[in-house]
């Protein structure tokens, strides 16, 4: 049985067609309409057009960055994007005709990892996603846990500096503002600004524009402020998985995202860092931190697996 997976980003709404082994048969790519989340659904609904034109598909499954409701229908709230209750699932089913199921995208990401990913051989595993935001899927005894209003898990949101940094999401001092792909480039930009001498490399590749891509190119090249704020997004994220060990004591944390293709610049010192800080150390094994393996489209996999599960 074939079912679409969709995974609406930021900047792309990527889409495949998806067999029961989570192997991609068909993609189609398209552009987010970012400033019209209302032309969302139409978006998606012209890809699903596409790649079903020669297909018999059973099911869609929507992976988007938000809040989504327990009947995995409605985006409630999104912090880095205009979503606000929106009705996504009624807005797809109209247009396509299909059986629809939105997800979160980090949950989408972390139930394809799991299954066919790094996490294959684990059951109790935190799926953490460094990209604009923090996301985070949870996996417990082999199940996704989305908590009692399907909001569970949403990682980035642990308030880890009291009265810190303002967060998308309105609070202030939010992990995703200091372990995440924005904060990251947030934090080389402020570097720069205050003492260019030690972002020689940055200003000269940037030349005005200090975006992911340059940030990490710099910092390879030796830059002093790029190595710094990927040294810092490294504490943070070890400080992160060490609180969330403490509660929850998974036997693997798998780190994927956008920022993860940029992994050899901070998951030795994350994994580091989180051996350092968590409580008990010596007296219980370390979880291990893994990398993702699926990149780019574990969340349109999983998307779509969790639809032919619904
Ligand atoms: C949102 C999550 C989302 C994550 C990654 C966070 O800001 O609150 O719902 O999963 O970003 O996209
Ligand atoms: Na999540
Ligand atoms: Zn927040």
């Amino acid at each position: 049985m074939l079912t679409i997976g969709i995974d609406i980003g930021g900047t792309k709404v990527a889409a495949g067609v998806v067999d029961e082994e989570g192997t991609i048969l068909a993609q189609a790519l398209r552009p987010t309409p970012a400033d019209r989340p209302d032309q969302v659904a139409e978006t998606v609904a012209d890809v699903v057009r596409e790649l079903s034109a020669d297909r018999q598909i059973e099911a869609i499954g929507v992976g988007a960055a938000g809040f989504v409701d327990e009947t995995r229908s409605v985006v409630r709230f999104a912090p880095n994007l205009a979503w606000r209750e929106e009705p996504l699932q009624k807005k797809i089913t109209e247009l396509v005709g299909l059986p629809v199921v939105v997800e979160n995208d980090a949950n989408a990401m972390a139930w394809a990892e799991s299954k066919f990913g790094a996490g294959r051989d684990q059951d109790h595993i935190v799926c953490i996603t460094v990209g604009t935001g923090i996301g985070g899927g949870l996996i417990f005894d082999g199940a996704l846990y989305r908590g009692r209003w399907g909001m569970g898990a949403e990682l980035g949101h642990m308030q880890v500096v009291p009265e810190g940094k303002k967060c998308g999401c309105g609070n202030l001092g939010c992990w995703e503002q200091y372990a995440s792909g924005n904060a990251l480039v947030a934090h080389a930009r402020e570097i720069s600004t205050a003492t260019p001498e030690r972002a020689r490399i940055l200003l000269e590749l940037a030349g005005g524009s200090i975006e992911g891509e340059e940030v990490t190119e710099a910092a390879r090249q030796g830059d002093e402020a790029c190595l710094e704020a990927f040294a810092s997004l490294a504490e943070w994220l070890g400080q992160g998985m060490a609180d969330l060990a403490a509660i929850l004591d998974p036997g693997c944390f798998i780190v994927g995202g956008g920022v993860s293709r940029a992994s050899d610049l901070f998951l030795d010192r994350a994994r580091d860092s989180f051996q350092r800080r968590l409580t008990g150390r010596g007296h219980r094994p370390f979880a291990e931190v893994r990398l993702a393996e699926l990149g780019a489209s574990a969340g349109l996999v999983g998307a779509a697996d969790l639809a032919r599960q619904r």
